[in-house]
């Protein structure tokens, strides 16, 4: 059971199967943690900042003694964090030197529908493309900028690709990275920042023998066939754990307090983390969700996170005597996978002040206030050739096809039912979860503004969604990549 005092609703089984890694694995805690680089803008003028990403093949140093090819942004993984403030604007322009065409969505954002990344709206790489299966949508040459008005509460957001039916595959090779977002209510606390303040982008994957990634892909040029081989449709696990792309790495921190932004960057596998030996206050105090901020915080025992979801949360290392180890543990996973991280207490320093009492300006959406209610199931199926499916609504991904029309500036009630666990998340809005399926079964840490929630088996998950954004069409899906990757996401269109 948790702080609060109910039992923590998280079913350990995984969804998926583990490709097992042949490489040499290194030992946990003996490398460590890479912080990304932070991007400066190429220009600014005005409101806006303007970056610039590339897309490109490059060699990665993850294991030892062997490179690593991966799929970069900026040719590495993650890609580099951005960093922006709600007031002035974003443009990335975003440039493909890949083989493949790329898409790319920042995960959270409330975006134009033309920037959004539709999953069909392509980025091509340089000499064109053409696949077996054509699927209406724009195309740029190489090169495309998207906009982003980021009008939006401070939140810790991520980008990654998006490409229909090959998003598995592209983030898996390491098209991911961090987009934190501030505003002046967040600006003004007495937060933990600088080199206090770290993104720690959670995230499985599996080495072949001479240190290449290996990935299930029914397709390897992956041009036409959507998806895994058939035994992995249940999702890709891996059996190395990478935190900012390192395996298994170690942090030195100072007794002080730290914010992390735990991101789950896997395609599939889920987490249950907590801290041994724990700290006395806490042993995470969450102070935010996908959606930004809550309005105070909450000590969480432990930390569930499913792929897409994220977690602002203050580990307080003021209580440990210099030389104390701390591990980040993973209650879900076996032998190796049930570590993740270390944080090595060094030296002695000040520490900031306490974490405020109130947060933010949080608005708690009353059920009440839902004008309208849809339900959705997220099932597996086998199509005619006995191949296994992933559907919404019993619908395999269209572009072409909407299934719900919600209007902006309403509140409606979504609810969610399926089979296996799904991570369900929705573009352009927040939501705030009501109850999977009663109020007393609400996991301790779905609270607040979020973007994706862990739909347990044969479980209801009921969430309150505000359809604040642009008009335009918007999908929502499964964020278990391989049952997105085969046709789990729909479509909704978000009408002035
Ligand atoms: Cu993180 Cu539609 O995606
Ligand atoms: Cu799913």
């Amino acid at each position: 059971s948790d702080a609060n005092g109910h039992e923590g609703h998280f079913n350990e089984d995984l969804t998926g199967r583990v490709l097992p890694s042949t490489a040499p694995l290194p030992q946990p805690f003996t490398n460590p943690l890479a912080v990304p680089e932070v991007l400066s803008p190429y220009s600014t003028e005005g409101d806006t900042d303007f970056y610039e990403v590339t897309a490109s093949v490059a060699s990665a140093r993850i294991l030892p003694g062997l490179r690593t090819q991966i799929w970069g942004y900026n040719g590495t993984f993650p890609g580099p964090t951005i960093r922006s403030t709600r007031g002035r604007k974003v443009r990335v322009r975003y440039r493909n030197e890949l083989p493949v065409p790329i898409v790319t969505h920042l995960h959270g954002g409330r975006t134009p529908p033309e920037f959004d990344g539709y999953p069909t709206d392509m980025i091509l790489p340089a000499g064109g493309w053409s696949s077996p299966h054509e699927h209406p949508g724009a195309r740029y040459d190489q090169v495309f900028e998207y906009h982003y008005p980021l009008d939006q509460r401070a939140a810790t957001l991520w980008y990654h690709d998006h490409r229909m039916d090959f998003t598995g595959p592209a983030v898996w090779r390491g098209l991911a990275g961090m987009h934190l977002h501030s505003d002046e209510e967040e600006a003004a606390l007495p937060l933990p920042s600088g080199d206090r303040e770290i993104p720690l982008m959670i995230a499985d994957r599996s080495f072949a023998e001479d240190g290449s990634l290996q990935y299930p892909s029914r397709d390897p040029q992956l041009r036409g066939e959507r998806g895994v081989t058939e035994e992995f449709t249940e999702g890709v696990l891996g059996d190395v754990t990478l935190v900012n792309g390192t395996p298994w790495p170690y942090l030195e921190v100072a007794p002080v307090k730290y914010r992390f932004r735990l991101l789950n960057a896997c395609n599939a596998r889920r987490y249950l983390l907590s801290l041994d030996p724990a700290p006395d206050d806490g042993p995470f105090i969450q102070i935010g969700s996908e959606g930004g901020l809550l309005g105070k915080p909450v000590r969480q025992e432990k930390i569930a996170i499913s792929p897409a979801e994220r977690f602002d949360v203050v580990i307080d290392f003021s209580g440990f005597a210099p030389g104390t180890t701390v591990r980040m543990r993973n209650d879900a996973g076996e032998g190796a996978m049930a570590d993740v991280m270390e944080f090595r207490v060094t030296g002695q320093a000040q520490d900031s002040p306490k974490i405020p009492e109130r947060l933010s300006d949080f608005e708690q959406l009353d059920p009440n206030a839902a004008v309208r209610k849809r339900k959705f199931s997220f099932q597996g199926d086998r199509n005619d050739e006995g191949r296994m499916v992933w559907l919404v609504e019993n619908h395999p991904f269209e572009v072409d096809y909407i299934h719900a029309d919600p209007k902006i500036g309403d509140i409606e009630m979504w609810q969610f039912s399926g089979d296996v666990h799904h991570p369900i998340h929705i573009h352009e809005v927040m939501f705030q979860v009501i109850g999977l399926p009663e109020p007393e079964d609400l996991r301790p840490t779905d609270i607040g503004w979020k973007d994706t929630v862990d739909l347990a088996p044969g479980d209801v998950a009921r969430v309150l969604v505000r359809f604040d954004g642009y008009p335009g069409k918007y999908v929502f899906h499964c964020h278990n990549l391989e049952h997105e990757d085969v046709a789990m996401m729909a479509n909704y269109m978000l009408r002035p």
